[in-house]
């Protein structure tokens, strides 16, 4: 496997790499979660193809008052655990390179950004797309695989990809759960014992919501009311948001049925844990 840190290092080693090539763009702290994309990236290209990851803590999808500063950074276990994985190249660059001083062109998704994370998370959609539309760049991938947990960056990913006319095909990957159902994050490290103890109440209530809709239950504000009281029926759980959406269009649903995605993000304390739940038609 091979490290490589420079923008312009990567560019030339993308040109003579054997194709296809499948990118898993990554933030590093990575769990299992991750390393199921990396597996994924793998079984789509082959042996014959490459599977490139990358490692960046992007500067540019945090807000001020966000976790930038202390998100972890564990980069000799992340590339031991790549090695093991079987991933050809690492592209781990500086910030400093990605972007310079006086960069002044973003990527703005007008419409799934506005919604969910993005309705309490401004410009964070915007560092996404911008990030992965330089990795798309830099790299020049058949393939880029995204997990399913954060199924609002995916869903604007594919407008990206669709509307700029990206030559690359995403694949979405399922969430990956601890035994109890809580989702796979990097951010979890940040969780107290207790607060780790009740974090596994989101998918819970988003199962048990997904439970009542195919038993018959209406009103999509009655169900999102039940699951907000029912998520903060635990003591240190408070709801940003609870959602009923299509999950096209991220827009709320009119009425419960599916294709629904029932979406969630809860604080336990100062950390932001979302989750979601695909209930196909
Ligand atoms: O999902 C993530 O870890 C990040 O948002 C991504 C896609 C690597 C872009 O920085």
């Amino acid at each position: 496997m091979r490290v490589v840190r420079r923008l312009k290092e990567i560019r030339q080693l993308s040109r003579t790499l054997a194709r296809p090539i499948s990118l898993v763009p990554t933030m590093g702290a990575l769990h299992d979660g991750h390393l199921a994309l990396v597996g994924r990236a793998r079984n789509t290209v082959g042996r014959q193809g490459s599977v490139v990851a990358t490692i960046f803590v992007n500067p540019t999808q945090f807000g001020p008052h966000e976790d930038f500063g202390r998100y972890p950074r564990p980069i000799r276990q992340d590339l031991a655990r790549l090695r093991e994985r079987d991933c050809d190249i690492v592209f781990a660059p500086k910030a400093e390179d990605m972007y310079s001083a006086d960069s002044s062109v973003s990527i703005q998704e007008n419409k799934l950004s506005l919604v969910l994370c993005g309705a309490s998370r401004p410009g964070h959609f915007s560092g996404v797309c911008t990030v992965v539309a330089k990795l798309f760049n830099l790299v020049s991938p058949d393939f880029a695989v995204f997990g399913q947990k954060d199924f609002q960056q995916l869903a604007i990913l594919r407008r990206m990809v669709r509307d700029l006319n990206f030559p690359v095909q995403l694949i979405s990957h399922p969430i990956v759960r601890e035994a109890d159902g809580l989702a796979l994050s990097s951010r979890n490290v940040y969780l107290s014992a207790v607060q780790r103890s009740e974090a596994p109440v989101v998918q819970r209530v988003l199962r048990a919501a997904a439970t009542k809709i195919t038993k018959g239950f209406r009103g999509v504000a009655r169900l999102e009311n039940w699951m907000h009281r029912s998520i903060e029926a635990s003591p240190l759980a408070k709801v940003d948001y609870v959602s009923v959406v299509d999950p096209d269009t991220l827009e709320r649903k009119a009425s419960l049925r599916p294709p629904i995605l029932l979406a969630a993000a809860v604080f336990f304390g100062s950390t932001r844990l979302i989750d979601n739940y695909l209930l196909e038609k």
